[in-house]
């Protein structure tokens, strides 16, 4: 398959490339394009041929469901049955924006294979200037999981998309790197409680403030009965080397990487400048930045996925990441670390523990 390539200029209206990708998606074929956490496949979500065509593409596992991305707040009247109380005060605080929200799904009006199997639907309406102009030209429910092959880590830029998805995919809209670098929250608000089922863009804290307290992924994982997002028990992020999360002093980052090359490791670093200055005398080191000296959080969102894909272009044999505080971003910065690290951990032994 010819993948078309549309590259939008900034400040200008791309009216013309709007209308031909919004085409494609009317006739039943899908498109990646940009939003504020990470690019998106898009296809038509009340045609199961189209939303076929993503889980082809993407070689996802037929048991994970896709999120519907709208344009404007009325078009998900025509798909969810019911918006509860909380729901409401969340659409309200944070669309459009990085929120998904889980809502009953009205029987029928979406294609089957968008919800595998499910009563509920995930809901967002995203802020990319360049998602919201395609939605709206299209003015179709887009189901769009991000753009990347099953189990990589998602894309953050069109390149990453072309790297997966060339050939296997109808057209990609370029609108340049995108801005959180993390994919949306996922909020459950069909219990009584709503549950984060995936940290994202949306701090649970930010959550909070508008509807209280609500339940975790984290903690609901230990209830059987509980539900959580298909999509959280499969490998994710993963680059070709395998991940260890490294947690100790200095002196135990230099110790652990020389074990490693000792045994026969091209090391590479997953870290902020501040703690690459400490280790840049050491040999052999393939190093990647995440963050500025300040180790901002909202960089390391940013520049996470960019890293992690960044090792598959060298000959690195093993990734030492650096931990960050769970935090606001930090808890989806460590949630997706823990994923591509399949929560292996190298932690220094520290007295009375
Ligand atoms: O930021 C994002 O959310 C990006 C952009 C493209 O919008 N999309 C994205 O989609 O990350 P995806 O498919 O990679 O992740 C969707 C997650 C999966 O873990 C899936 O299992 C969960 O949301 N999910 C979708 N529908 C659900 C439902 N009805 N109930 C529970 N979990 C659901
Ligand atoms: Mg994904």
């Amino acid at each position: 398959m010819d993948t078309h390539f549309w590259k939008i200029e900034m400040g200008q209206a791309n009216t013309e490339i709007y209308q031909q990708a919004a085409e494609f998606l009317k006739k039943g074929e899908t498109v990646a394009f940009p939003t504020e956490t990470v690019y998106g496949l898009g296809a038509d979500a009340t045609s199961e041929q189209a939303v076929q065509k993503i889980y082809q593409a993407k070689g996802r596992p037929a048991d994970n469901p896709l999120i519907v991305h709208i344009a404007k707040k009325e078009q998900m009247h025509d798909f969810v049955t019911e918006i509860p109380q909380q729901a409401a005060q969340l659409i309200d605080a944070f669309w459009p924006g990085p929120l998904t929200i889980i809502l009953p799904v009205r029987s029928g009006a979406l294609a089957r294979n968008v919800t595998a199997g499910l009563q509920t639907v995930g809901v967002r309406m995203p802020s990319h200037p360049v998602s919201l102009a395609l939605l709206e030209a299209a003015y179709l429910p887009i189901a769009a999981p991000s753009a990347n092959r099953s189990g990589r880590p998602s894309p953050t830029s069109a390149a990453h998309v072309a790297e997966d998805l060339t050939g296997q995919i109808a057209g990609i809209v370029d609108g340049g790197e995108t801005g959180v670098g993390l994919e949306s929250t996922v909020i459950d608000c069909t219990t009584e409680v709503p549950t984060i089922l995936r940290p994202g863009g949306v701090s649970i804290e930010q959550i909070e403030q508008v509807i209280g307290q609500v339940h975790s992924a984290k903690r609901v994982l230990d209830s059987a009965e509980a539900p959580k997002a298909p999509g959280m028990k499969y490998t994710h992020y993963a680059p070709n080397a395998p991940v260890f999360i490294v947690e100790g002093s200095v002196e135990f980052w230099h110790e652990t990487i020389r074990k490693q090359q000792e045994a026969g490791e091209k090391v590479g670093l997953l870290v902020s400048e501040g703690l690459a200055d400490k280790l840049m005398d050491m040999d052999n080191l393939e190093i990647w930045l995440t963050t500025s000296r300040e180790k901002s959080l909202d960089q390391v969102a940013q520049q996470l996925y960019k890293g992690l894909r960044a090792f598959d272009h060298t000959d690195c044999s093993v990734i030492l990441a650096e931990s960050y505080e769970r935090t606001e971003i930090g808890e989806a910065i460590m949630n997706r670390l823990e994923k591509a690290a399949g929560s292996k951990y190298l932690r220094e032994a520290t007295e009375g523990r």
